[in-house]
This record gives C-alpha cells, sequence and structure tokens, in this order.
C-alpha cells in the first residue's frame, strides 16, 4: 500500500509543486518532466542556468523508449547490469521531451535510482521525474533532509525524509550517444566496472572535445562557502608549520597520520576506505561550512578506482585553484 506521504508527495507533482526526494546517490529535488511550468519551478528554486539539463528519473526499464529513442545495445546492457543504481545514461530524446528539461539538446539523461522511497514515489507517480541535485546552483549536494531544508527552505513544497544518502555522491553520467561511450562525470559505478560490462575501452570527458553542456564545467561547482583547498600529504606538516596568526581557524581534513599538532588547526580524520569517504564528504563539507573556519584543507585522494569520482568532486570544491 502507498503510504499517505507518498500520496500527497504525487498530488503535489501532478499539480507542479516541488518534491525533494532521497536517492541513494544525493537527493533530488524532483517535478512532473512532463510540465513546463514545474521544470521552470526547479531552475528558479536553485538559482540554476537554464543551459543546465536535468536528469529525468524514471521507475521501471519498460519506461526507457518512452522518453529515449535510438537505444543501442550496449546502453541496455548497462541499464540491465546497474539500474536501479546510480548511473545515469545519457542517450538520444524522444521528440516530446521538453526543450526545459534538455536545455534544447537532443539528448537526455536518464535513471532508475534504487532508493527505496524515490522508487515508491517514482512507481506510485508512473511518469518521469526531472530532478537535479537539490542543491543551491554551484553548491554541495544534499545528502540528508536537513541538508535540503538548509538549501532549499520554502522553495520546495515536501522533503520525503529518507536518512542518509548510502552512496554519498552523485551518479556516474555515461553519454551512449556517440560512436564510443563517454564518462561526463565519474560516480562510484567506476570506469572499470563499466568497461568490465561492455568490454571495450570508455572515454573520459577530458579526453573528448565536445560542445554540449557537461556536469561541473563550471570553474566553482559543488564547492562549500568557505575558501578550500587540497593538499598532497607530504606537504601538510610545512602548511602548518608556517601558519600564520591572521590565517585564523583551519581545519584539516586528513587520511593518513599528522604528525604535528597547532593551535588554530582542528584535525579531522576522514575514512581510508573509499566507499565510506564518499559516503561522508558531503555531509562533512557542510557541517564545517557552517563553522567558523577561514579555511578548509582536504588531503588528496587517489585519482583511480572508486577514489576518482571523490577526486573529481575534491577538485571541484576547491575554491582557492
Ligand atoms: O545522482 C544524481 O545524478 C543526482 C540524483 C538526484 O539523481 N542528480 C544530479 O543531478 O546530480 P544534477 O542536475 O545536479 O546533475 C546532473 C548533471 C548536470 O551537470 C547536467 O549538465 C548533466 O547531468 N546532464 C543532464 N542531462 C544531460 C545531457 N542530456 N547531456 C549531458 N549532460 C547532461
Ligand atoms: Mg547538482
Amino acid at each position: 500500500m502507498t503510504s499517505p506521504e507518498i500520496l500527497k508527495a504525487v498530488e503535489i507533482l501532478q499539480n507542479q509543486g516541488l518534491v525533494a526526494f532521497p536517492t541513494e546517490t544525493v537527493y533530488g529535488l524532483g517535478a512532473d518532466a512532463d510540465s513546463d511550468k514545474a521544470v521552470e519551478k526547479v531552475f528558479r528554486a536553485k538559482n540554476r542556468p537554464f543551459n543546465h539539463p536535468l536528469i529525468v528519473h524514471l521507475a521501471h526499464k519498460r519506461q526507457l523508449i518512452h522518453w529515449a529513442s535510438a537505444i543501442s545495445p550496449l546502453a541496455l546492457k548497462l541499464a540491465d547490469i546497474f539500474w536501479p543504481g546510480p548511473l545515469t545514461l545519457v542517450l538520444k530524446k524522444q521528440p516530446h521531451v521538453l526543450d526545459s528539461v534538455t536545455a534544447g539538446q537532443n539528448t537526455i539523461g536518464l535513471r532508475i535510482p534504487q532508493h527505496p522511497i524515490a522508487q515508491a514515489l517514482l512507481q506510485a507517480f508512473g511518469r518521469g521525474i526531472a530532478a537535479p541535485s537539490a542543491n543551491q546552483f554551484t553548491h554541495v549536494s544534499p545528502t540528508t533532509a536537513n541538508d535540503v531544508r538548509d538549501e532549499l527552505g520554502n522553495a520546495v513544497d515536501l522533503i520525503l525524509d529518507g536518512g542518509d544518502c548510502e552512496v554519498g555522491l552523485e551518479s556516474t553520467i555515461v553519454d551512449m550517444t556517440q560512436d564510443q561511450p563517454v564518462i561526463l562525470r565519474p560516480g562510484m559505478i567506476t570506469k572499470a566496472q563499466i568497461q568490465a560490462v561492455l568490454g571495450l575501452p570508455v572515454l573520459s570527458r577530458s579526453q573528448e572535445v565536445s560542445a554540449i553542456r557537461t556536469p561541473g564545467m563550471h570553474h566553482i561547482h559543488y564547492a562549500p562557502v568557505t575558501a578550500t583547498q587540497l593538499i598532497e600529504h607530504a606537504d601538510i606538516s610545512g602548511f602548518i608549520e608556517k601558519l600564520k596568526p591572521e590565517q585564523g581557524a583551519i581545519v584539516i581534513l586528513f587520511r593518513s597520520e599528522i604528525p604535528i599538532t597547532h593551535p588554530q588547526v582542528t584535525l579531522i580524520q576522514m575514512p581510508n576506505e573509499a566507499a565510506s569517504y564518499a559516503h561522508d564528504i558531503y555531509h562533512t563539507l557542510r557541517q564545517l561550512d557552517k563553522g567558523n573556519f577561514k579555511q578548509i584543507i582536504i588531503e588528496t585522494v587517489p585519482g583511480n578506482g572508486e577514489w576518482e569520482a571523490i577526486r573529481d568532486r575534491l577538485i571541484k570544491a576547491s575554491n582557492t585553484g
């Protein structure tokens, strides 16, 4: 039976309202993907430029052909293996898909999330839900219902509370409209996993020259408000030794032991395992942003495997570069 909370959410969506909902990656700000009016509200609530397309979320794979056309066998393979889950496929869109959703492009980003509340909402609504991450444009994505409230306040009609998001980073986005698959945004489903399923090499955005609007192209994206800087582990002790009083309170997120302490420095131990690090990082940055720190220093992480997505977001969060 559908819960009263889900029924209320469906009613809001049917009336062109906005519902924030948990997914396994981050919270989404959902609107009826068939309503220009509702989709426009999403952009306004987030202060998001209209040239950044939205991902449409679906409950079932059978809805895929309603939204996408010319779906290749390889794209279907990824859908079969990774959906429901933290993967977004960029495919050729069907003609009816709103320009407001796709930013006028001929492609559409589609995802079937796994989170039970997202699933319950999508199944009860029965249609596509356009949903970007439920944060102000350029801010860190929210991973709890409270984070959504902090970001959007009254701009959202209802927030479905599903606790904290298991994955903690946004989905892997794969463009399946080119000759070769291209990862537009790394995520916790890794390039190696995708290549293993497809049995062929996959490109990453940095290797590709393209005019299409891709994620995180803004210089500051996924960023805390506090000045944030990445530092190699080997350079942290030197940084601390050279601190001057006027630099104020500093917080350092570290993974491996730091041998010295300093009265201006708060040290926070981050997990050494990628999945746990990903789960914690956005919420940690958000909490630190509320503190009185002058600067957030983050120890760099490896750039391969599951760490690739984390490193990507940390680079985007470091707004001093
Ligand atoms: O995990 C996620 O993907 C979360 C949850 C809520 O599903 N959503 C999310 O949405 O991160 P958003 O809007 O914050 O990021 C989606 C990114 C945007 O940077 C957008 O440019 C890109 O996906 N995107 C969407 N449609 C696209 C398309 N047709 N072609 C290229 N990029 C696209
Ligand atoms: Mg976002």
